[in-house]
């Protein structure tokens, strides 16, 4: 691994931890926080405070950002000039991102954005991955750095491609959170006590979802192991369940409602899977 000059902006949970890992890779890391005392733990770790933005970014070839909001992080990039390269993981909107990539071309600037997929303990540890898109030049020339946060994954040159993903990860954390959030609540008993059979459980899900993603990219619903009228009956149980124990169905109503009206057009014997036809977006005859 070589040892590269990386400029971090944004000292916040995340950052910290970013920089803190790029120290322990072997860099030459330079730190800039709005708030300074922040980068006091860094410095004690090797890392040189820059006093002004300025000075951070001539510190180094890249500069990588991880601040609040997209729009402090283009505040803060104004002095990146021509031949610099800006790594962006300060989450945003894909449109967001596209904007910034396009703002750092008029200036002649290399952009590559990111989204971290990790808590800031997690980073560099191997459960820890980072999701990239933008300037594929910007990814190779410092894989070596970016690999100090944990896995890299490189999603193509579209900017705003990462920042999608990210949504897409949520959504698909956001439908396991509130499952299991949902059975606590209409289980009533402590959710440590069920965490271990609800772990067996979803790790089974996790390997059904090839099955699932082979069925939804071929389009092919006639041979799933888990058809429409059966999952129709299962969460019709749940909502009879939960609304007996006094506990509102509310997360798992919608998934229902698609169950039942893929039944009503014809197609309850098809996989569950099939919901997808109900979610994929319209095409509109002009
Ligand atoms: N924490 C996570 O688990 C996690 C995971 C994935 C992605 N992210 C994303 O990473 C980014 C940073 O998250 P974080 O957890 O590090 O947040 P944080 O701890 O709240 O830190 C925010 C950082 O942004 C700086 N900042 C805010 N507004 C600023 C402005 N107008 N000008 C200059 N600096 C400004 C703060 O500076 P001061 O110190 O001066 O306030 C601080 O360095 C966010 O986009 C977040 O969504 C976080």
């Amino acid at each position: 691994m070589s040892t590269k000059k990386v400029t971090v902006i944004g000292l916040g949970s995340l950052g910290s931890a970013l920089a803190a890992a790029l120290l322990r890779s072997g860099n030459e890391v330079t730190v800039w926080n709005r708030t300074p005392a922040k980068a006091e733990a860094l410095v004690a770790q090797g890392a040189a405070r820059a006093d002004t933005v300025a000075d951070a970014v001539a510190a180094s070839p890249v500069v990588i950002v991880c601040v609040f909001d997209t729009a402090a992080a283009r505040e803060l990039l104004e002095p990146v000039a021509a031949g610099k390269a800006v790594v962006n993981l300060t989450t945003g909107s894909p449109d967001e991102a596209r904007a910034l990539a396009t703002w750092a071309a008029s200036r002649g600037v290399d952009y590559l954005d990111g989204a971290v997929m990790a808590v800031p303990e997690a980073i560099g540890t191997p459960g820890a991955f980072v999701i990239y898109s933008g300037s594929r030049e910007v990814f190779d020339e410092h894989r070596d750095a970016l690999d100090s946060f944990g896995a890299s994954h490189f999603l193509g040159t579209d900017a705003g491609v990462a920042e999608f993903h990210d949504l897409g990860l949520l959504s698909a954390g956001y439908a396991t959170l509130g499952g299991f959030l949902h059975a606590v609540a209409m289980l009533g008993v402590p959710a440590q006590d069920f965490l271990p059979l609800a772990t067996t459980w979803l790790n089974g899900m996790v390997a059904f979802l090839a099955d699932v993603a082979r069925e939804v990219d071929q389009r092919d619903y006639a041979h799933g192991a888990s058809s429409v009228a059966i999952n129709q009956v299962a969460l019709g149980n749940i909502v009879h369940a939960s609304r007996s124990a006094g506990v509102a169905p509310d997360l798992l109503l919608p998934l229902k409602e698609l169950m039942d009206r893929r039944a009503a057009d014809g197609h309850a014997e098809d996989s569950a899977s099939s919901v997808i036809e109900l979610l994929r977006p319209r095409v509109h005859p002009e």
